[in-house]
């Protein structure tokens, strides 16, 4: 296979800014040397040349030096509404092809509240929400407590604890409170599901969102695809796309001080302690719902090359419930939670990271 120059962007946490009063959680989503390196090293071993450097303002006079055939975006970036969609910006702009989901996808997805309207829009379940923008709003009589409340544009578990549950409304406006003011953005309020916890991992495209060499050829599953075991349940997912097997993340060995939910300090801290069981022990029908939601919550944000889907299933019901829909899903090599998915199907870190970068250049008719 032809190889290609690869600029491999990424955001180190050893480079964030710092603030006063920041929570001790910032920049928790954020990469370190090893995560970047071990991603360097595999496309390399894929046999593309990689160039490495810190996605910032100034990557236009950065990557003019080199001759680059495409870029893997791994940038969070650290200040704005849409931090995430930034250098996709840039390198829109630049015309240069990258890895990963696109401007209007990634500012979607980081806005959680505006990623779960689009989900509604399209008959995907996700739980019940309101926005607070000041936290002087009133209650929507819709929502009953218990309530759990979440920065509306974080992730990693970020500005999450115990007390996102709240059974009452001094809670609530406490919580709320604190949520607006110690991450300076929106707060999302939703229902609070009791349930066993799920993600789902995600590898290709969607066939419409790859570019035709000719009219009559139907885009071919990237070889990552086609190396994988054949699939266990079928659906409507196309062979474009590949849906990993359900991780369930057991979050009883942790401890209680951390109520059961994947919190910022159990993935940040102590992301040894819960069980990671992959294909998740679940039933046929839960298992082929939550994969063609995954499916449908990709289609429906516009994702491309790779995603993950975090899920609750609701314990009074048995059904599937979407939390979010991550585009920049973490890729720490033996740890991030797409990476144990791939490695269950059949498909190792090299594998996928190599798989992330051909689904990227098939989508851009490079391949
Ligand atoms: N509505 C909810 N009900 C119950 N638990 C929730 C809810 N929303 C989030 N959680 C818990 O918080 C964790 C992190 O929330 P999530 O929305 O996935 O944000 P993040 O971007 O930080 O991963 C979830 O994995 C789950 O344990
Ligand atoms: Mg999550």
């Amino acid at each position: 296979m032809k190889k290609f120059t690869v600029a491999l962007l990424y955001n180190l946490k050893q480079n964030a800014p710092h603030h006063e009063n920041e929570p001790w959680d910032a920049w928790n989503e954020l990469d370190n040397e090893k995560t970047v390196g071990n991603i360097e090293r595999v496309l390399r071993a894929g046999g593309h040349e990689v160039i490495g450097m810190e996605g910032d303002v100034t990557l236009p006079q950065k990557l003019s030096r080199y001759k680059i055939d495409i870029a893997f975006n791994t940038c969070e970036m650290h200040y704005g509404a849409s931090r995430e969609a930034q250098i996709p910006a840039i390198l829109d702009a630049l015309r240069m092809p990258y890895t990963g989901s696109g401007v209007l996808s990634m500012s979607l997805s980081l806005d959680k509240p505006m990623a779960k309207r689009v989900m509604a829009f399209h008959g995907l379940p996700t739980p019940l929400f309101q926005n607070f923008v000041t936290g002087e709003e009133k209650l929507d009589s819709k929502l009953k407590f218990p309530l759990f409340v979440k920065p509306s544009r974080e992730g990693s578990g970020m500005g999450i604890s115990a007390k996102s549950v709240c059974r009452n409304a001094r809670q609530l406006r406490e919580q709320v409170k604190w949520c607006i003011d110690t991450y300076r953005q929106p707060a999302l309020v939703e229902e609070y599901i009791e349930g066993r916890e799920f993600t789902l991992g995600m590898l290709g495209n969607l066939p419409w969102s790859i570019k035709r060499r000719s009219d009559d050829v139907p885009p071919a599953p990237i070889a990552a695809l086609k190396a994988a075991k054949p699939k266990q349940i079928q659906s409507q997912v196309p062979d474009t796309l590949r849906v990993f097997p359900p991780l369930e993340i057991d979050l009883s060995p942790c401890p209680p001080e951390e109520a059961g939910l994947y919190t910022s300090v159990i993935k940040g801290k102590l992301y040894e302690v819960p069980k990671y069981l992959c294909p998740a022990p679940v039933s046929k029908r839960i298992w082929g719902k939550m994969e063609k939601l995954a499916a449908g919550a990709f289609a429906a944000l516009e994702c491309t090359d790779f995603a993950r889907v975090d899920f609750r299933v609701r314990q009074d019901t048995g059904e599937p419930t979407i939390l979010e829909i991550n585009p920049l899903a973490g890729l720490q090599e033996g740890i991030s939670d797409i990476v144990m998915a791939g490695e269950a199907d059949g498909i190792g870190f090299a594998a996928l990271i190599n798989g992330i970068l051909d689904a990227a250049l098939q989508r851009n008719g490079l391949i």
